[in-house]
């Protein structure tokens, strides 16, 4: 079972994905974890970024790792845990560079898709897994919330990791990221075909995973009877 949940930063995707996978017993996918690790890599190594090849031959080195567990994704860059470090508001400024290299997509995308074959089932998030990576997914979802709400929640979230942030410069980064999320070239983010799309403004999240388990069910899907795996 493929379930991919698209939308852009702050729409509640990533937790939703979490706790719907660990819900349905199933692994999770992060994809925004693969742009940001890359992104780290690059200006740890001074890559020009504006530079595709050069993008694209970091990218294909592969000095990096994601291992999925169950309920998080272990970032590693050179055998360094850099989980925390991806999150942070510098790699946040400069993903917008590594997403719109055709180059990294394409070696990106491959991956997802190998771990997608590899794995059977997986509930797998970012921008463009219903609509590139996953097209023929079991069920597609688009999240999307309203940008105050969507600002807020990353601010919490970043003040809890001990960065020195405010709300003006979170607004700004997420609307920097919705505009070259949704202009760029290659694998703009749109709401997939067929996707069922959930405003998670006013829904907690335990509301958005019920949405989706309903969905889910509707579509003649498995769930796993509620109690080990509950949210
Ligand atoms: O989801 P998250 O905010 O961690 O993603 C970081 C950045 O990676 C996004 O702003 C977006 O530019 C890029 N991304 C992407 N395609 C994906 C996942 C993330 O372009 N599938």
């Amino acid at each position: 079972m493929i379930i991919t949940i698209d939308g852009p930063a702050g729409s509640g995707k990533s937790t939703a994905a979490r706790k719907l996978a660990a819900r349905l017993a199933i692994p999770y996918l992060d994809t925004g974890a693969m742009y940001r690790v890359v992104t780290l890599l690059a200006l740890e190594d001074g890559v020009d970024l504006n530079d595709e090849a050069a993008l694209a031959e970091a990218a294909a080195r592969g000095d990096y790792d994601l291992d999925l567990g169950p309920t998080h994704i272990r970032a590693t860059l050179r055998g360094r845990d850099v989980s925390e470090e991806i999150r942070s508001m510098r790699v946040s400024d400069h993903t917008r560079f590594i997403a719109a290299s055709p180059g990294v997509r394409r070696l990106l995308v491959e991956r997802q898709q190998a771990i997608g074959r590899r794995l059977g089932s997986l509930v797998t998030e970012g921008r463009d897994q219903g609509s590139v990576a996953f097209p023929d997914a079991d069920l597609k979802f688009f999240v999307d919330a309203d940008i105050q709400k969507r600002a807020e929640r990353r601010l919490h979230e970043l003040l809890a990791d001990g960065e020195e942030v405010d709300l003006a410069q979170v607004l700004e980064n997420l609307r920097q990221r919705d505009r070259t999320d949704s202009q760029r070239a290659v694998a703009p983010l749109t709401v997939p075909d067929g996707a069922i799309r959930i405003d998670t403004s006013e829904l907690s999240i335990h509301e958005v995973v019920e949405m989706m388990l309903t969905h889910i069910r509707r579509a003649g899907l498995q769930v796993p009877d509620a109690g080990q795996h509950d949210v």
